[in-house]
Order: structure tokens, then C-alpha cells, then sequence
């Protein structure tokens, strides 16, 4: 893949800024210990560490910054779980860390020989120059940055290229949710919402990433997001016959509605349930994307019985449960776990009518997967069709209990 893309004047600079301030920590490197350490204070004083967090990370590994979002995701298995923040600097020694990594050796061989005929005076000169230096550097803020790229998706005459570009600076800048909590402050959410209309694949995908991203864990943006009416749009997205952005909708519906009975009900109200049919029972779709849509069900179903809020009836009406219980007859472990999980919550409801799941022929579907999970598993998946063996006969104690309360016992 094709690594070098061209950058637009400003991004170039805010490169610069940075491999600037790293050629600039290498040259500190060189100093005795305690002018180092003089230095670092210096910077320190400048509050260079809260600035150096999280902007940085881009820039310090080269990777492009949709790889590092990509590679979070992957690590993340794009379930709504609130990621590490891995990589980038924690500390200005990690800075320098990776300065002295990409140093030319022989010049910093050279430069220090010279460093050691400095005379104590010269070294406080030259410690005062070093400070004076990243001073004027003023490495941008977060904030600054966020507001560069917000620039950038408001300005209309902007190439394509560098809008996707300003919506991928985007998506890590969000992630620290003290930048998530000022997105909105900011007047970043508004663009980024109209993004998800954008004619190209690639910019409504990222967009709905950044608010998949952005209202991960978080109440506040989560409203800011639903007041915006974001949510029927992106419902409408998880139509998509690509697969890659009906996923990408997913996960940002998700974010937005978990844990807030506002957002479902907004759910509920935009046909969100429709939307998970039509994944749940479409041949063509993706099993990722079925896998996404089975997890939002059980999430829904587990916040319904952990909160007592019955604000999600579809989650009881026969023709979703129809839906879940066909899921069952596909090959493949690990939708069929999901599978499992999601029935198991789904049969907790008090609104659900055990008969529903009968007259769907949940009995003879569980009859069916225990024949197979026994039968078909090769050697390396035995332990775990053995687990999923085991949710299964849950499952269907659970069922039976529900159907004949009384005769549970009985039919183990
Ligand atoms: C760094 O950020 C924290 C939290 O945002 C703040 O409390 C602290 O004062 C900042 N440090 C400096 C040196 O500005
Ligand atoms: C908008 O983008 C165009 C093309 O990149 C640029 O020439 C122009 O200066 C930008 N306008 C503003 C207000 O930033």
C-alpha cells in the first residue's frame, strides 16, 4: 500500500512542528545528564506532556492514521468495549525515547563531541536556547488540532482526499473523551452528522466511526448526538448493501444507544428492529455484520433486565424472535454462541412469551445443534463446541422452565 499521500499545507506543518521538536529533543540527548534533565523540566514547565498525548500518536509511528484507527478496531473486534489508548507518547521521556530511535547516529556522534568542549556557561547558553526553542514551537493543543480539521470539513471546496483526511484526524483525536466532551463545543459534531449524507462510501463510513467513537462510555455526547437526529440516519445506513458500512452504522448505533433509554426509544422509533430483521434474515449479509446486530439484541435485552425499563417491546414480538431462533441453523460457532446468549436474554424478559420461541421451533433447533455439536467439531474445535454445548443445554432448561414451570427438572 502506498504509503506517501500528499498533505495539505497546514498538515504538512503541523508535521514539521513535531519532527522539529523531536530533532530538538535529540540535541538535548546529547547534554550531560542534568542539562537533559534541565531540558525536559524546561519543556515540562510548557505543559508539553498534556499536549504531546494523544495528537502525537499519529505522527510518531508514521503509520497512516486510518491503520492505527483500523488496527484499534481490530483489537477491539469493533464491539462498543472502550479501548486502551495504546501507542503514542504517555511521557516526554517516551518522546525522547523515540527520538534517540530516530536520530542519525553519526550526527549525534558528531554533535556530541562538541557538546563536551562547552563550558559551563555555554551549556546554561545553550539550555536557554533549547527552552527558548520549544517555546516558540508551541506544539498545537488537541484542541487546536480538532478545530483544524472541523476548519477543513466546513470549508466545501476542499478536495475529497482531504476531507477524509481531516475525518480520520478526527476519529483519534475523539478518542481521549475530554476531546470527545469539547467535539460538540467545538462545532464539530454538526459536520461530521452532514458527512454521513456525503455521496462517497469511504467519508459516511469514518464519519460514523467518529460518533461510533466519540459516544462510546459517554452520556453527554451520546444526547448531543441523538438531539442532532444522527441516529435515523445512521439506521438507515445499516441498509447499506456494503457490508463494511452497514457495520460501521452498527457500531456507531450501538455506542449511541447502549446504556440510554433515550436512544433506544429514538431506536424504536426510527425502526431500528426493522433494520435488525433485515440483517438477522438477509442470505447476502455478512456474518460479521449478523454477528454485530445478534450482540446489539442481547445488549438491549440484558440493559432491559438489568434496569427493569421496558421500553424495547420488539425485543418480545414473535417475528424478531423468529429472526434470532433462525440464526441458529447457521454453521458457524461462534454466531451460534451469540446466538445462544442473545435467547438466553431474550427468554429472561418477562415480556416474552415462551410459546413464541415454541411456535418458532426453538425445541427442534436446539435438537438439532446438539446433534451437530456433537458430530461435527474437529479436534481443535472440541473444547469449544463443548462450551457452546453447555449455553445450549442452558438455554434450553431455561426454555423448558418458562414453557411448563414445574416440569423443568424433568426434561434435563
Ligand atoms: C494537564 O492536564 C490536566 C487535566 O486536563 C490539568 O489538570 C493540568 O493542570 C495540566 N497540566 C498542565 C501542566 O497544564
Ligand atoms: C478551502 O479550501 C481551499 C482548497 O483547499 C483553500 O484554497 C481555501 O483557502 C480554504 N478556505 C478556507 C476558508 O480555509
Amino acid at each position: 500500500m502506498a504509503k506517501a499521500r500528499p498533505h495539505s499545507g497546514r498538515s504538512g506543518h503541523r508535521r514539521r512542528n513535531l519532527l522539529l521538536a523531536a530533532a530538538l529533543l535529540s540535541a538535548a540527548l546529547l547534554l550531560p545528564a542534568a542539562m537533559a534533565s534541565a531540558a525536559v523540566a524546561a519543556a515540562a514547565e510548557g505543559d508539553g506532556e498534556n499536549r504531546s498525548r494523544g495528537a502525537a500518536t499519529q505522527w510518531a509511528t508514521g503509520k497512516d492514521e486510518g491503520e492505527l484507527a483500523a488496527e484499534r478496531e481490530a483489537a477491539g473486534g469493533g464491539s462498543v468495549v472502550e479501548d486502551d489508548f495504546a501507542g503514542g507518547f504517555g511521557s516526554l521521556d517516551s518522546m525522547l525515547q523515540w527520538a534517540i530511535g530516530n536520530s542519525d547516529p553519526g550526527r549525534l556522534k558528531e554533535e556530541a563531541a562538541d557538546v563536551q568542549k562547552l563550558s559551563e556557561d555555554e551549556l546554561l547558553k545553550r539550555r536557554h536556547e533549547i527552552k527558548d526553542l520549544m517555546e516558540k514551537l508551541k506544539m498545537p493543543s488537541d484542541a487546536d488540532l480538532m478545530k483544524i480539521a472541523i476548519a477543513d470539513l466546513n470549508n466545501a471546496s476542499i478536495s475529497l482526499e482531504d476531507r477524509q483526511r481531516a475525518l480520520q484526524e478526527l476519529l483519534i483525536l475523539v478518542e481521549p473523551i475530554d476531546n470527545a466532551n469539547d467535539l460538540d463545543k467545538i462545532g464539530g459534531l454538526v459536520p461530521v452528522i452532514q458527512d454521513l449524507n456525503n455521496a462517497n462510501e469511504e467519508i459516511r463510513i469514518t464519519s460514523a466511526w467518529i460518533l461510533g467513537t466519540a459516544s462510546q462510555n459517554n452520556a453527554l455526547v451520546q444526547s448531543q448526538i441523538l438531539g442532532y437526529g444522527a441516529l435515523a440516519r445512521l439506521v438507515k445506513m445499516g441498509y447499506s448493501t456494503s457490508a463494511k458500512e452497514a457495520a460501521k452504522a452498527m457500531y456507531a448505533i450501538s455506542a449511541l444507544i447502549r446504556n440510554n433509554v433515550n436512544g433506544q426509544e429514538a431506536f424504536a422509533l426510527e425502526n431500528g428492529n426493522t433494520m435488525l430483521q433485515h440483517i438477522l434474515g438477509s442470505n447476502s449479509v455478512d456474518l460479521r455484520l449478523q454477528k454485530k446486530a445478534v450482540f446489539l439484541i442481547t445488549d438491549l435485552a440484558d440493559f432491559q433486565l438489568n434496569s427493569g425499563n421496558s421500553g424495547l417491546t420488539f425485543l418480545s414480538e414473535r417475528v424478531l424472535l423468529k429472526s434470532v431462533t433462525d440464526m441458529l441453523s447457521k454453521f458457524d460457532l461462534d454466531l451460534q454462541e451469540k446466538v445462544l446468549l442473545a435467547i438466553r436474554s431474550l427468554l429472561k424478559l418477562p415480556s416474552t412469551d415462551a410459546t413464541d420461541l415454541e411456535s418458532c421451533g426453538l425445541d427442534s433447533v436446539l435438537y438439532r445443534l446438539g446433534v451437530q455439536l456433537e458430530e461435527l467439531p474437529s479436534e481443535e474445535q472440541k473444547e469449544y463446541a463443548g462450551e457452546v454445548d453447555a449455553l445450549r443445554r442452558e438455554v434450553e432448561m431455561l426454555f423448558q422452565q418458562k414453557l411448563k414451570p414445574g416440569t423443568a427438572t424433568a426434561a434435563l
